[in-house]
């Protein structure tokens, strides 16, 4: 029997390359998206338009419960990924009434839906590496404490446990991974990996002159995202549901990366990156950097790609963004 899986976030870097990944494993993959996202499909759908025809497109809306229970009761799928949130990171707290109400609430909405129409699906949650925080200890792993600092990691870690609540309460098998920064040709522009690419594309064909950048000392965990979505699907096939880290075990600077993004181009990075203090965040006294062990041990996940190779992969096909026009 073809299996079906339905998700949220489809049309996100995480969503499309799942959707690529199920398609290519003969599921029947289905996305819930917003109306807004169809009106300016050209835009908002760009990541799948690959796939058009062969995902079907449900129109939901993540806050409002009824929607969802029509989506889910018209799929009836067999697995459920929960990606969409709001996921850039807000330290200013400006945005924490509807941060915390969105992230929190869409998750309750589909357990508490899959729970009493479909408890046999199989759900994956995406939690974050900022469900950590401020740590203390480094690197970490799926016994250490959580600590957010950001009200997105606030949500994060309430998803993470009504998540867990599910499948101690109800028997769900319900699964968070608690993903390290993942990067591709896919991710969106006001992340700093894919804002260097970028600007540094745009200022080797001469329509940009300068970037700014906020601590180029800041380090990250960045892995590659279809390796993420591997993980994600490992987790939904194994033989007990459970939680867990998926990072690369290494951690690199703002700075490497800049480095190694314009050195693709055979340009000088220091000529060209202005400091802006309007994108600091506060200080991590503890790198973030995961510990896949794990995954690793129990599902065999590992990764296939280095940072640099990342890097490679989204400068050339930024290059092409340009010269395929
Ligand atoms: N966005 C941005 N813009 N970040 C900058 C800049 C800049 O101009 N300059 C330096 N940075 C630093 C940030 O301070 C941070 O340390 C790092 O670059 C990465 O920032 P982002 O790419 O915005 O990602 P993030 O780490 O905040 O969050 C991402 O990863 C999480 C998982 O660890 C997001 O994908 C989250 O949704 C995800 O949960």
């Amino acid at each position: 029997m073809t299996k079906k899986a339905l998700i949220t976030g489809i049309a996100g870097q995480d969503g499309s390359y799942l959707a690529d990944l199920l398609l290519a494993q003969g599921y029947e993959v289905h996305g819930i998206v917003r109306r807004i996202a169809i009106e300016d499909s050209a835009h908002k759908l760009k990541n799948i338009q690959h796939v058009h025809g062969r995902v079907k497109l449900h129109v939901a809306s993540l806050d409002n419960v009824l929607s969802l229970i029509k989506t889910i009761r018209e799929v009836m799928p067999d697995e459920c990924y929960h990606l969409a949130a709001s996921s850039f990171v807000s330290y200013s707290f400006e945005d924490e009434m509807s941060i915390l109400n969105n992230n929190i609430n869409s998750t309750h909405y589909l357990l508490a839906a899959l729970k009493e129409f479909v408890p046999r699906c199989r759900f994956y949650y995406a939690g974050s590496s900022e469900m950590f925080g401020a740590v203390e200890t480094s690197p970490q792993d799926e016994r250490t404490p959580f600590n957010p600092r950001a009200i997105y990691g606030v949500s994060k870690v309430a998803g993470y446990h009504l998540v867990k609540n599910y499948r101690q309460q109800y028997g769900m098998f319900a699964c968070s991974g608690i993903l390290y920064n993942h990067e591709s040709p896919r991710r969106g522009y006001e992340f700093v990996t894919r804002k260097i690419v970028s600007s540094a594309v745009r200022i080797k064909l001469g329509l940009q002159e300068s970037v700014s950048l906020g601590n180029l000392d800041a380090h990250r965990d960045w892995g590659y995202a279809p390796d993420y979505v591997n993980a994600m699907w490992l987790m939904l096939q194994a033989q007990d549901p459970d939680d867990y880290v998926v990072a690369t075990g290494e951690t690199h600077t703002v700075r490497e990366f800049v480095e190694t993004a314009f050195g693709c181009l055979d340009l000088d990075y220091r000529q060209y990156v202005k400091i802006d203090p309007q994108f600091f965040r506060p200080a991590e006294q503890v790198p973030l950097c995961g510990n896949p062990a794990k995954i690793a041990r129990d599902l065999g996940w590992k990764r296939t790609r280095t940072l640099p190779e990342i890097i490679r992969e989204m400068v050339t096909s930024e290059l092409e963004l340009y010269t395929t026009k």
